[in-house]
């Protein structure tokens, strides 16, 4: 009898009897969003039995989600929000400097200054993750840009894997887009995936317009054209800068495509795949079993319940529903660059001396878990002009640049309109009314890549501290490279002429005269960039690849299958 409660997965936990059949499957994914929706959707169409655990709810119907305009409401709502504080460095002085950061007030709120008022917790520098069916596919700005065909020839190049060369992993991309934007069968491009992709509408450029203007400069002083594909399959592409067409993972309606809706067409195929998603589960921890000293993961250990996490606004510390869940084949943790190695560690897998710390039994030390973050550094040349700019709304494009110190490859893509973006902070973004015009740039080969994701406790539901430890190597020419395109991006906008200009510039030369030493202009920028944190994965915008990543993942692991058959 005993045996058999056993083998049926009989555990106790806080002295009471919970369960007595284990839930088992062939594959547990954690997480939803780019990286584990693929993985799920596609190991279960392969046939095998699959359950995708989400700390989050489903939002997919509601419109701050479905529809890709709402992405700031979507990226405010408190229905998806995981609130994560960051520190930039070490020096608490130049941290002091942030204009944005974000402290927690005596009432409870948020206060986001300089000048907080008495008796505010400081909280740090804000980065919104979302946590729903989809992951943070449901709330962003939705850019898909391929990288440099560089980044992966060097992921090729440590690995010793020709599958990550650009021309390889071309294949994945084809097979998760659905073009709407490119006549059909346009080589490097695919129509029968689930990430619809659709381009900004360049016929703004037909227009008599103070857009169309701005955007003819930008033209004429980096190249280009506001219609050229930024993700075509060009040979040259890393040497490619100019003006292209900004492409999103939205259809023409403005639907948001990708994540949850893959999800929601693999649970409704008349196929009927083997899918079992569970919402508001959080993983808490990998089951380890030990054979022949040997471990391996056999499965997961959740809490079942909504807001679970620190970072979820409306967590009160209670405590859900224990739970275990078994894999026969393997465990994938996809839960985003700040929890998969929150999850490890909490497991036991991670540098030994961090684990011991918390008391962990470390089954692996692995001392590069959480260690080297990098991330791209992002920040704006952000101006006022004399009028309120008119033309078409959304007349957004993309700009690539090779600045004189760039090493190897174009270094800056930026956006460009009518709009104000100046990075996170509850409550985000600031508006400045009409005659607002950004470039706002991603730096997108920092040379420094110094971050870290590190356990504060043992404790699951605590949010781990997350240091990005921006400019710690090579700061001043990565600086001196965001400088030059923002001069170039300065010269262009103000060449557009009366009456669009003077430009009362906001930053980083406050003013109409923009009379600045480059220094102050590179003191600016270090103390108040921003980016969307990422470990080393390619490009400017990781979602479109990190989808590509969940495609050869997924295809990795079928192809070691049909090796062990
Ligand atoms: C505000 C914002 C704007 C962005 N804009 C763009 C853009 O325009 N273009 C672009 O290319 N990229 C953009 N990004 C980045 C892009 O969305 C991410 O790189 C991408 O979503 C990462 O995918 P992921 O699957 O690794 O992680 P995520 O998308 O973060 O998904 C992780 C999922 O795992 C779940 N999870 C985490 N821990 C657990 C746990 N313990 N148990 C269960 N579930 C868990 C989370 O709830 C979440 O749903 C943006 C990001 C943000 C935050
Ligand atoms: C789906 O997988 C689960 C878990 O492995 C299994 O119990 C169930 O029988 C499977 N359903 C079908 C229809 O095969
Ligand atoms: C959308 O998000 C905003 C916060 O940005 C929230 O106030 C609003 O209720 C949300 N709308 C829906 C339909 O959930
Ligand atoms: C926009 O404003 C300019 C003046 O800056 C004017 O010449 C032009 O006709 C206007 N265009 C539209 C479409 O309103
Ligand atoms: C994406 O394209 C498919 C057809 O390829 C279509 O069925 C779907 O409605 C489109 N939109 C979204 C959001 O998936
Ligand atoms: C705390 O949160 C849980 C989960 O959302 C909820 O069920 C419970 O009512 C909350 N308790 C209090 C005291 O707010
Ligand atoms: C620019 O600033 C310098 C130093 O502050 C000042 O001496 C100079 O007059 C300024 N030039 C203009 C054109 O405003």
């Amino acid at each position: 009898m005993l045996r058999r409660l056993l083998a049926a997965g009989l555990f106790i936990a806080a002295g009471t009897l919970v369960e007595a059949v284990a839930e088992s499957y062939d594959y547990i994914v954690v997480g939803s969003g780019p990286g584990g929706a693929p993985l799920a959707a596609n190991l279960a169409r392969a046939g095998y039995s699959v359950t995708l655990l989400e700390a989050g709810r489903d939002l997919g119907d509601n419109k701050n989600y479905s529809e890709i305009y709402n992405f700031i409401a979507a990226g405010n709502d408190e229905k998806s929000r995981w609130d994560f504080f960051v520190k930039h460095s070490n020096d608490e002085a130049r941290e002091a400097k942030y204009e944005k950061t974000t402290w927690r007030t005596a009432d409870g709120s948020f206060y986001v200054g300089l000048d907080p008022p008495e008796g505010s917790t400081r909280l740090g520098i804000y980065y919104p993750r979302a946590a729903t069916l989809g992951g943070c596919a449901m709330h962003n700005g939705g850019i898909c840009t391929l990288p440099n065909d560089a980044d992966w020839d060097y992921i090729a190049e440590i690995t010793g894997d020709d599958d990550w060369l650009a021309e390889n992993m071309r294949k994945y991309f084809e097979k998760m887009e659905a073009n709407e934007y490119l006549p059909p069968a346009a080589p490097g491009h695919g129509y029968d995936g689930y990430v619809n992709t659709t381009i900004s509408d360049p016929s703004f450029m037909k227009e008599n317009s103070d857009l169309q203007k701005l955007t003819s400069q930008l033209i004429a002083h980096t190249g280009g054209d506001a219609g050229r594909d930024v993700n075509a399959p060009d040979p040259d592409r890393d040497q490619s800068t100019g003006v292209f067409a900004m492409a999103s993972h939205a259809d023409r309606n403005g639907k948001r495509a990708g994540t949850n809706t893959l999800l929601k067409r693999t649970l409704a195929d008349p196929a009927k795949f083997n899918l079992t998603i569970q919402l508001e589960t959080l993983v808490t921890r990998v089951i380890v079993n030990w054979e022949d000293g040997k471990p391996s993961a056999t499965g997961v250990e959740v809490l079942r319940g909504s807001h679970q996490y620190e970072a979820d606004p409306l967590y009160n510390g209670s405590k859900g529903q224990f739970g275990r869940i078994f894999a026969r084949k393997e465990v994938i943790i996809a839960g985003g660059t700040f929890n998969s190695p929150q999850i490890l560690k909490l497991s036991g897998i991670g540098p030994a001396k961090e684990l011991e710390e918390f008391h962990i039994p470390v089954v692996k030390d692995l001392p590069g878990v959480g260690e080297n973050l990098g991330d791209n550094y992002e920040a704006g040349l952000q101006a006022l002009a004399s009028k309120p700019l008119n033309g078409t709304s959304g007349a957004t494009v993309v700009v690539f640049l090779k600045t004189p110190t760039a090493r190897k490859v174009r270094n800056i893509q930026a956006w460009c309109g009518s709009f104000s973006f100046e990075g996170f902070w509850p409550g985000f973004p600031t508006e400045y009314g009409p005659s607002q015009y950004e470039c706002a740039m991603v730096h997108i080969n920092p040379r420094s890549q110094a971050g870290y994701v590190r356990l504060r406790s043992n404790d699951p539901q605590q949010m781990p501290e997350i240091n990005l430890n921006f400019f710690a190597e090579g700061g001043d020419e990565d600086l001196t490279e965001l400088l030059d395109a923002a001069k170039t991006f300065r010269k262009a906008i103000n060449a557009a002429g009366a009456p669009i200009t003077p430009f009362d510039e906001r930053h980083p030369c406050p003013g109409v005269n923009q009379n600045c030493t480059d220094e102050a202009q590179k003191e600016f920028i270090k103390l108040q960039s921003y980016a969307s944190a990422f470990p080393k994965v390619p490009g400017a915008f990781p979602v479109c690849p990190t989808f590509m990543l969940a495609e050869k993942a997924s295809a990795d692991i079928l192809a070691d299958l049909k090796k062990e058959d």
